[in-house]
């Protein structure tokens, strides 16, 4: 029995690349396991978002995780901003992280290139405060996909550093990622990890697509000039949507090869949309019905946020009193 954990902001789209690297992971760890699992509104905020909107994609993000099979009787699932303990704990680990480390992650360098002087100190602090999601909780297993290996090491170090100074307080996360879907790439550039925040529509496939977009964009999918299906790593775009097939198919990626021996990129680009199409058209049903009704949807948030509540409530008197505070 370990203590999983894992986040996804509630930034509208959510596109097969956090599906199988993300959610998919956290559901099959699901089982024998202690699991929380949370939309992150407060790191959402980062980037400037609309008040009406945050608040349909919290809905849309719960509905989502309960189609994917998270059963909130096995899974914590939550809200950020419901545990002020998270706020709280970032600003304590805050004073023990260092600015240089901060400079140093990739995705902040990403997301700030080219905004100037008027990127957020939130952006900046980001991973500070996704280090305290994971701490209070004494997380063991943290399922992510390849990119947040970074902001990952950071926690650890951050664990570290507060148990060397204050006494052991916290548990040292392990990131888990995904043999397979660990990181898709985006159709339009393979060489990019797929993204919402991607300039194009083309870059993804988001879970609502119906099957005609999902069609549109697999046959726009950047690929290469050859003619064969087959797996190899000098033909990226098509190693990609390979992953992508086997993933929505389940099948393994020599199986589809040997299927289309003698075929060319016009049948995969069909056989693949239709697989995609396959898996998304029974997930998107249920996400309808849970969001049909937004009641029970929030029943389930107050419910796991009461629990998470009592957990890091706990945890924060432990690092209060480590660090001085308590009379
Ligand atoms: P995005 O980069 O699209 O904004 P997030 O940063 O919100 O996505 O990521 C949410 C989760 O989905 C994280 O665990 C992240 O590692 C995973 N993830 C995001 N993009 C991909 C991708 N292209 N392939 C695999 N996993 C991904
Ligand atoms: N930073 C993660 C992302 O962009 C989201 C996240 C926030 C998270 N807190 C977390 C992921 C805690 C895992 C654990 O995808």
């Amino acid at each position: 029995m370990s203590r999983i954990l894992t986040a996804l902001q509630p930034s509208g789209i959510l596109h097969i690349g956090n599906y199988f690297g993300a959610i998919a992971p956290m559901v099959s760890l699901q089982d024998g396991n202690e699991n929380f699992l949370f939309a992150v509104d407060y790191h959402a905020i980062t980037v400037p978002q609309d008040p009406a909107e945050l608040r349909k994609n919290l809905l849309f993000a719960a509905a989502t995780y309960l189609a994917a099979g998270i059963d909130p009787e096995k899974t914590t699932l939550f809200q950020q901003s419901r545990v002020s303990e998270h706020t709280e704990l970032a600003w304590i680990l805050n004073t023990i992280a260092h600015m240089g480390e901060l400079e140093r992650m990739t995705q902040y360098k990403d997301k700030a290139a080219g905004k100037g002087e008027g990127v957020s100190v939130g952006l900046f602090d980001y991973p500070v405060l996704m280090a305290a999601d994971i701490l209070l909780y004494d997380t063991e297993i943290v399922p992510v996909g390849e990119d947040q290996k970074q902001h990952l090491e950071l926690a650890r170090d951050l664990a570290e550093r507060f148990n060397n100074r204050f006494g052991d307080t916290f548990t040292v996360p392990k990131p888990s990622i995904p043999k397979q879907g660990a990181r898709i790439m985006g159709l339009d550039d393979p060489a990019k990890k797929m993204s919402k925040s991607a300039s194009s529509e083309k870059n993804f496939i988001s879970l609502m697509d119906d099957e005609k977009t999902v069609l549109k964009k697999i046959k726009s999918a950047v690929t290469d000039s050859g003619t064969t299906i087959e797996y190899t790593k000098d033909r990226p775009g098509l190693a990609n949507l390979l992953t992508i097939y086997s993933l929505a198919s389940e099948k393994s990626t020599d199986a589809i090869v040997a299927e289309y021996e003698g075929k060319g990129y016009g049948d995969f680009k069909v056989g693949l949309a239709e697989a995609l199409s396959d898996f998304l058209s029974p997930l998107q049903e249920k996400i309808n019905a849970h969001l049909d009704d937004p009641k029970e949807l929030i029943a389930i948030l107050d419910k796991g946020a009461e629990k998470a509540k009592a957990i890091a409530s706990e945890k924060m008197r432990i690092v209060r009193d480590r660090i001085g505070v308590t009379l």
